[in-house]
């Protein structure tokens, strides 16, 4: 659906996009995640239309975006990360106002907001003023909005900031059920945990560039031999403990809850081995495997490159 090629921009001396390559497959719920000043609202406003960058590539949907700028803007719709001011506004003018631009009027127009407004439950909100809304039930009218011409692709941009985890719950909920009808639909955050839940791909972006992308599977498999290896034992840990500082692979050495918790680097076949050798000094061990990654262990393993040395302490 989406693919960017070398994508650069550059702000006075300042180089805010150096690079950027993105793929994002027709149906993917994408998370677009980065710390603050990464060049996320940069990247989105140059795919969106809105900005043309130095260099670079993108295409939607197959077509360059530049050269084909009028039919791609039928393919996507564009939650921006400012709502904007819509003095007395009501939510059933603000939508009729953004169908008319798409060419809807009349019927047509009206039945397509009122769909949206169902699909987004803000049927009650009709009458409502729009700049009285909260900023959840805002960034679900913005959402409609963006729906209107019933785009493949919807970019959104950090569109849960500032919602309580409720409506932020809630807003993520709509975006699933969105991409389960179909839609493609890239998000971006610098909230790590909230899109590891939501997304099946996720590209990380520091200072322009795209640090580490794939499928969500895959980015935790590459990381799970970061994960720590939690061993539970009956019985005494001294014997365990001796052949686990013997071991160079073996980072750091924790009791947590009563299990040993290592940082160990080392493939499926080296924990084998290493089973194998705490079972043949005698340890008895009920529990052996390595903890669940997110995404924020991630983050920590790209930007966090020194690795400590074996230390020994205990949480007890
Ligand atoms: N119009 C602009 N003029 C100058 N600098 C800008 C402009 N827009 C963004 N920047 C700078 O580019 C960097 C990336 O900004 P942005 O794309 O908004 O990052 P993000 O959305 O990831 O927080 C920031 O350091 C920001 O100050
Ligand atoms: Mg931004």
């Amino acid at each position: 659906m989406l693919k960017i090629r070398g994508l650069k921009k550059k702000f006075k001396n300042f180089q805010v996009l150096d690079g950027l390559d993105m793929d994002i497959e027709e149906g993917a719920l994408y998370g677009f995640v980065g710390p603050n000043g990464a060049g996320k609202t940069t990247a989105i406003r140059v795919i969106t239309g809105l900005l043309r960058p130095d260099g670079g590539t993108v295409e939607i949907g197959g077509r360059d975006a530049f050269a084909y700028r009028e039919q791609v803007k039928q393919e996507f719709g564009y939650v921006p990360d400012e709502f904007g001011m819509y003095d007395n506004l009501k939510v059933r003018e603000y939508m009729e106002f953004f169908a008319s631009c798409y060419g809807l009027d009349g019927l047509v127009a009206r039945n397509r907001c009122m769909e949206l407004l169902e699909q987004m439950k803000l049927l009650d909100k009709e009458d409502d003023y729009v700049d009285s809304l909260s900023r959840g039930i805002k960034q679900r009218l913005c959402l409609a909005r963006a729906m209107i011409h019933d785009p493949r692709f919807l970019v959104l941009d950090e569109p849960t900031s500032g919602m309580d985890p409720r409506v932020r719950m809630e807003f993520t909920e709509i975006l699933r059920e969105m991409c389960a009808e179909g839609k493609t639909i890239l998000i971006s955050s610098h909230i790590l945990s909230e899109l590891s839940r939501m997304c099946t791909d996720i590209g990380i972006i520091d200072a322009g560039k795209i640090v580490l992308s794939g499928s969500m599977s895959e980015i935790l498999r590459k990381v799970n031999d970061s994960n720590p290896l939690r061993i539970r034992l009956c019985g005494e840990r001294e014997a365990a403990v001796d052949v686990l500082k013997e071991d160079r692979r073996v980072q750091t050495i924790t009791i947590r809850d009563g299990d040993i918790v290592v940082n160990f680097h080392g493939d499926q076949t080296a924990e084998a081995e290493l089973l194998a050798r705490l079972i043949a000094c005698g340890a008895r061990i009920n529990g052996f495997f390595r903890e669940q990654g997110d995404l924020e262990s991630v983050f920590m393993q790209l930007t966090n490159h020194e690795f400590q040395k074996v230390v020994f302490h205990s949480e007890e």
